[in-house]
């Protein structure tokens, strides 16, 4: 089939690569001149596993990227809104590119015959329903579900895992206006090995913020336990094991730590919070899932000022992206706690993997070390904040810092063997 993604971010990129891979044809659209550049000449703009390999062996013949929404729209069947829906100041989603997509669209749907427009976008639900079948239709004088056709098709990828996430899905939500609609959107997935789920619009839209609040409501449910565990000297990590061996339970997203960052869980969790409230809705159990995560990461500065004081320190962090495979701060739990540190009169000296680059856009005022041991330099305290393979083994490393102290923000390290050691070891 002949697909268009429009937004050539994360969502909108590795679909539009991967149904190319799967044979379809597709056109990204970006507004990013740079970007769209990049993916025409076989490089990814993200850095994601196995995504280059992929632009590169499809791009010239059935993946192409461009800025001409307008081409797109005309060389496609099906097209996939794939923009940002970042969060306000006060936790709102922020449709301003949403909305500004399907305006567009809707201009040059006025010319052409029928297309099947999927909001892939994370909106909240209602929104297709309320705001942009209506933009779509003022802009383009056409009817939804008689001259063109709208579907929710939320995104489950995780970032850092995007290409295979998107390749072998645990489901396909496919939220319909109408059935033409989801027929359509049905055809392209239909050889998917997974259950595929139509449903409503505001269903679809739904069970994506669900999905995400639940996964952020375990994170922050195994750190409130690992917060008792600690009061009582318990290790949280074998009870986590023994309870996620419970099928209903399972052990994913149990692990106990500095909380979740990223693009999505935080803004998702949000978005709900607000939504609830201006719904008459007061989400007692949502507000406390974000305030245990918010706490998480105070807690790593009052777990270091409990063991020391940290004017005119030296503290050397470890991992800045949100979490590993990805060089996304958006969210990062590292940029409040360096903030934090950095208000403590804390010389920071950094390192990660990937991550640098994009943290320098947001703080010049650390040291940015070439490695572990560059970053460990002359430092007071060593604070593990992503859980990057390579920092799995450092005790030696550890071992030659002047009192070697680690505050382990993700439970890299072995407790154990670290104290062994000799070294200093504090788990958040
Ligand atoms: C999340 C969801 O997992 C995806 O299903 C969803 O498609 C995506 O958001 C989205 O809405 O686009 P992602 O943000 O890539 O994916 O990251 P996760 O793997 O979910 O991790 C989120 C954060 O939680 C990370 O900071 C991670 O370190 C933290 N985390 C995760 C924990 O602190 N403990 C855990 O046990 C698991």
């Amino acid at each position: 089939m002949k697909i268009a993604t429009i937004g050539a971010g994360y969502v909108g990129l590795v679909t539009g690569a991967c149904f190319a891979n799967m044979g379809h044809n597709a056109i990204c659209v970006d507004i990013v001149d740079g970007k769209v550049d990049k993916i025409n000449k076989g490089i990814s703009p993200i850095y994601e596993k196995e995504l280059d390999e992929i632009i590169k062996r499809n791009v010239g013949k059935n993946l192409t990227a461009t800025t001409d929404i307008e081409r797109a729209a005309k060389d496609s069947e099906i097209i996939f809104i794939c923009v940002g829906t970042p969060s306000r100041g006060d936790g709102r989603i922020n449709l301003k590119y949403i909305k500004k997509a399907v305006k567009d669209l809707g201009g040059i749907l006025k010319k052409l015959d029928y297309k099947l427009i999927v909001v892939k976008s994370s909106v909240v639900p209602g929104t297709t329903e309320n705001i942009l079948i209506p933009t779509i239709e003022e802009n383009s004088d056409k009817q939804a579900g008689r001259d063109f056709g709208i579907c929710v098709n939320p995104e489950f990828l995780r970032e850092g895992l995007a290409v295979e996430d998107t390749l072998n899905p645990d489901r396909i939500v496919i939220g319909e206006f109408d059935k033409r609609s989801g027929d359509i959107l049905y055809e392209l997935y239909k050889n998917f090995k997974c259950p595929i789920l139509r449903v409503n619009l505001r269903t679809a839209e739904m069970i994506k913020y669900a999905s995400n609040n639940f996964l952020a409501t375990k994170i922050s449910f195994i750190n409130e336990i690992s917060n008792i565990c600690q009061k009582l000297d318990i290790d949280v990590c074998e009870v986590a094991k023994g309870v996620g061996l419970d099928h209903r339970i399972g052990h994913h997203f149990l692990n106990a730590g500095v909380g979740f960052g990223g693009s999505c869980l935080p803004k998702d969790l949000k978005a709900m919070i607000k939504l609830s409230e201006n719904n008459e809705y007061n989400p007692r159990l949502l507000k406390s899932v974000l305030e245990i995560n918010e706490n998480q990461k105070l807690k790593v500065i009052e777990t270091i000022k409990s063991i020391m004081d940290l004017n005119g320190k030296t503290a050397t962090v470890l991992g800045l992206a949100f979490k590993p495979e990805t060089d996304d701060i958006r969210d990062a739990p590292a940029i409040t706690i360096i903030e934090k540190l950095m208000e403590e009169n804390t010389e920071v000296r950094v390192y990660d993997p990937k991550a640098m680059e994009n943290f320098k856009t947001i703080n010049n005022k650390i040291y940015y070390a070439n490695n572990i041991d560059d970053a460990l330099k002359d430092s007071d305290l060593c604070i593990i904040l992503t859980e990057w393979k390579e920092f799995r083994n450092i005790y030696e490393k550890i071992l030659n810092m002047k009192k070697p102290r680690v505050i382990d923000g993700r439970r890299v390290l072995d407790k154990e063997k670290a104290n062994e050691l000799g070294i200093e070891y504090f788990s958040v």
